[in-house]
């Protein structure tokens, strides 16, 4: 389209009408080629923010993100290729287990992935944690290293989806991350770039993640299942609960601790997490599932199940980190990532945990500084929170209810990590992590769940 005029595409989207796909696309490729400011594009997000895309908008925005750069052909690696993406979560470090575990029962896992967005975190900062580790590998690496190890987990580059890369991070600071077509554009535009076969959506609802209540969860994932069906990639999302943090350890460094100590099946700092290995099973199986390793997604649980007990998902982790030019020493002593508490969080009263908000938990991770408030800012890979009590737990008055992490103490503020937490005089009515299944065809209630 010659003679983009970005402000008329900006009011006519501000005013309610509908882009067409050359106007879609003409917009993005001036965007990733620098020709379009940051000023107008964060007024574009706001105008489609509170306006909406259209189905054929969100398939336009999806298809010119994802040919912003090169979409990658892997049909030469043996293997069917599935990746999965989570729509972000607080203590969402479900990614750093899953990859290895579905790499060890033979599925390819290759794992684009994003930095920390709003008040979640990032795969991406998560990796950074361990010393070393390569998140920016070239495509030929890229390919190596998914063919040597089975599962390889980079960020976007300017090869690969530039266009969510910048507008990711520019949606992170704009008030612009909880729109469905834009993430359903995001996730999709670079998880149809990394060359996969077949996709799994964690879809998060509740206070904790994006979408806050089921009925936009679930046109979240819908939305997802049928743009990435309708791009002839299979795809199946799970609705996973976000009302409490997943796990105990809120952010990078803490987060990657936990996942490490999860694939040596050993208990992470706050204690079990049984929760994250709970959705990382039910991830796993319908990964495994639509890899061709297993009949079912059940079965696909078992195998994953097996691969974690056996150790074979933690072997895939030391093999992924070496080649990632990770320190495979600091698998050795996973806690070391997060250094020593700079604050201890306690009990003023008795009771049992019957809430923790994973909201307050994520404003006060950013806070801390595992997240950013400007997008050139750094993450400090210490900072972050591990949970010593966790829902439903009995708390007696001055009990560790948690520990802060940061590299700068002066960031603590223990005050807001302890009005996250609720206690009362009973424990809570436990809820049902795993909630629906969207297969592009049919909503089904529960699965997932244990067998
Ligand atoms: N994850 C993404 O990759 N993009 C979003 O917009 C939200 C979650």
């Amino acid at each position: 389209m010659s003679d983009l005029n970005v402000v008329r595409l900006i009011t006519k989207k501000r005013d309610g009408g509908l882009l067409a796909p050359d106007e879609i696309a003409a917009l993005i490729a001036a965007y990733t080629a620098g020709d379009v400011p940051d000023y107008q594009m964060s007024a574009f997000l706001m105008a489609a923010f509170l306006r909406g895309l259209s189905d054929d908008e969100t398939v336009a925005l999806t298809r010119a993100m994802l040919h912003s750069g090169t979409v990658l052909d892997l049909s030469d690696i043996e293997g069917v290729k599935v990746d999965k993406h989570s729509t972000g979560g607080v203590g969402d470090k479900v990614s750093l287990v899953l990859a290895p575990m579905v790499a060890a029962c033979g599925v390819p896992v290759p794992m684009i992935s994003g930095r920390g967005l709003g008040h979640t975190g990032g795969t991406l900062d998560k990796l950074e944690a361990i010393p070393g580790f390569d998140v920016g590998l070239s495509i030929e690496r890229y390919r190596e290293v998914l063919a040597e190890v089975g599962t390889v987990l980079i960020g976007q580059t300017g090869e690969i989806a530039p266009a969510d890369k910048a507008l990711y991070a520019l949606r992170d600071v704009t008030g612009t991350v909880e729109s469905i077509p834009l993430i359903a554009a995001s996730i999709l535009s670079k998880k149809l770039a990394e060359g996969i076969d077949a996709l799994v959506l964690d879809v998060k609802v509740g206070r904790g993640a994006f979408m806050k209540d089921e009925t936009r969860a679930r046109k979240l994932a819908e939305t997802l299942v049928r743009v990435g069906i309708g791009f002839g990639t299979p795809t199946v999302a799970l609705l996973t609960n976000m009302d409490t943090p997943l796990g105990r350890a809120i952010g990078n460094g803490p987060e990657t601790a936990e996942a490490i100590r999860l694939l040596k099946e050993e208990t992470p700092a706050g204690g079990p997490c049984d929760d994250v290995v709970e959705v990382t099973l039910a991830l796993a199986g319908e990964m495994l599932h639509l890899g061709r390793a297993t009949e079912s997604p059940e079965a696909g649980r078992r195998l994953a199940s097996a691969a974690l007990r056996d150790g074979w998902s933690f072997g895939i982790l030391q093999e992924i980190v070496a080649a990632q030019g990770g320190d495979v020493a600091a698998l050795d002593d996973p806690d070391a990532l997060m250094g020593e508490p700079v604050a201890t969080v306690t009990a003023d009263t008795s009771g049992f945990v019957a809430d923790i908000d994973p909201l307050a938990l994520g404003y006060a991770a950013v806070d801390l500084g595992a997240g950013r408030a400007r997008k050139e800012d750094d993450v400090d890979p210490k900072a972050g929170f591990v949970l010593h009590k966790t829902l439903g737990e009995r708390v007696e008055a001055g009990d560790v209810l948690a520990q802060i992490y940061a590299s700068d103490p002066s960031r603590a503020d223990t005050e807001a990590v302890r009005a996250a937490f609720t206690l009362g005089a009973a424990p809570p009515t436990p809820r049902p992590l795993l909630l629906d299944r969207f297969d592009g065809t049919r909503w089904e209630r529960g699965m997932g769940n244990a067998d």
